[in-house]
C-alpha cells in the first residue's frame, strides 16, 4: 500500500511513538509511504515497532531515547533529524495525571506541563525552521475533548490540551505563508494503554488509535482544529458551542466523578 509523492516528502518525526495513538500515526504514516524517526522513552517496544513497519512497508525506521521532559530535548530532537528533510512533525507524547488537584504529587504537575506544554514547543522551535526554509510540510499537535473546557480531577492534563489546541491554532495562520499545515487534533477516547491505564472504562463513540491517526493524517490542510469521529464531533459541538460554560463543565465533572 505504499504511496509515494505525497507534498509533504519522504520523512516523518512522531514524538512519543512507543506505543498506542504515536504507534497508530507512525503506522499510518509508514502506509503513506513516509520514512519515520520515532521518539520515546522505552527502546524496546520503538525497537519492535521499527522491525514491523520496515518489514510491512519497506521503509527506513531511525528510533531515538529521548526524554521529552528533559529541557534540552529540542537539541536532541534537532541531532535526530540531522542529515534528513523532515516533511512531518506530529507531536503525540503526553503525561496525564489523573485525580483531584489537591491531591496531585508536585512532580505530575511539572511532568505534565514539561511533556504536554514545554516539550510541543520546544520541539517545534528545533524542528520546524528548516522545514518553513523549504517551504513545505506539516505539524500536529495533539490536543482532546478534554481541553474544550475545564475538565474535573484530569484539570492540569485538560488546560495542557487547551494549550495545544490554541498554539495550533496561531501557528496554522502565521506557519500557513511558510507552506506548512498545522492542525490540532481533538481526539477523543481512544482505548491505548495509556488510556486503561489511566481511565479503564470506555466511553460512547470510541475510535480506535488506527482509525484516529488515519483521519488526522487525512485532514492534514484542513486545520486548525480537527475531531475525528462523528460521536466526537458531535460531543465537541454540543460542549463548545451549545451549553452554557458551567454546564459543560458539570456535565464533564459528573463524567469524570469516578477518578477521585
Ligand atoms: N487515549 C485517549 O483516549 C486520548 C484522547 C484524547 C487525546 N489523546 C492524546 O493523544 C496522545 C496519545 O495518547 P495515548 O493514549 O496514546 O498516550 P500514551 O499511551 O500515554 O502514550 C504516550 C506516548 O508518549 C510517550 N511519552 C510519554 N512521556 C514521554 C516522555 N517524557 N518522553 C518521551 N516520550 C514520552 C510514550 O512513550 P514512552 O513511555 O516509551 O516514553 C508513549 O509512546 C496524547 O497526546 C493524548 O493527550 C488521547
Amino acid at each position: 500500500m505504499r504511496r509515494s509523492g505525497w507534498r509533504y516528502g519522504q520523512w516523518a518525526l512522531v514524538a512519543g511513538a512507543s506505543e498506542g495513538l504515536g504507534a497508530a500515526f507512525a503506522a499510518q504514516l509508514a502506509a503513506r509511504g513516509m520514512n519515520l524517526v520515532l521518539v520515546a522513552r522505552r527502546s524496546h517496544l520503538l525497537a519492535n515497532l521499527k522491525e514491523q513497519l520496515t518489514a510491512t512497508y519497506g521503509i527506513e525506521v531511525r528510533c531515538f531515547v529521548i526524554d521529552l521532559a528533559d529541557p534540552a530535548c529540542g537539541e536532541a530532537l534537532a541531532e535526530s533529524v540531522a542529515g534528513i528533510d523532515l516533511g512531518i512533525v506530529v507531536y503525540n507524547a503526553a503525561f496525564t495525571p489523573v485525580g483531584p488537584f489537591l491531591d496531585a504529587e508536585s512532580e505530575e504537575i511539572e511532568q505534565a506541563v514539561d511533556v504536554n506544554v514545554r516539550g510541543p514547543l520546544l520541539a517545534l522551535r528545533a524542528l520546524v525552521p528548516p522545514m518553513c526554509k523549504r517551504g513545505t510540510g506539516a505539524v500536529v499537535l495533539m490536543s482532546s475533548l478534554a481541553g474544550l473546557q475545564g475538565t474535573p480531577n484530569i484539570s492540569v492534563y485538560a488546560a495542557s490540551k487547551a494549550f495545544n489546541l490554541i498554539l495550533a491554532e496561531g501557528l496554522w495562520y502565521e506557519l500557513r505563508s511558510h507552506g506548512i499545515d498545522v492542525v490540532a487534533c481533538c481526539a477523543g477516547a481512544m482505548r491505548t494503554p495509556g488510556y486503561v491505564r489511566s481511565f479503564g472504562r470506555d466511553v460512547p463513540g470510541m475510535l480506535s488509535p488506527d482509525e484516529a491517526a488515519r483521519r488526522t493524517l487525512d485532514g492534514l490542510g484542513r486545520g486548525p482544529r480537527l475531531v475525528p469521529g462523528r460521536i466526537n464531533q458531535i460531543t465537541a459541538l454540543l460542549m463548545g458551542r451549545v451549553l452554557p460554560r458551567r454546564a459543560a463543565v458539570r456535565l464533564i465533572g459528573r463524567n469524570t466523578k469516578h477518578l477521585t
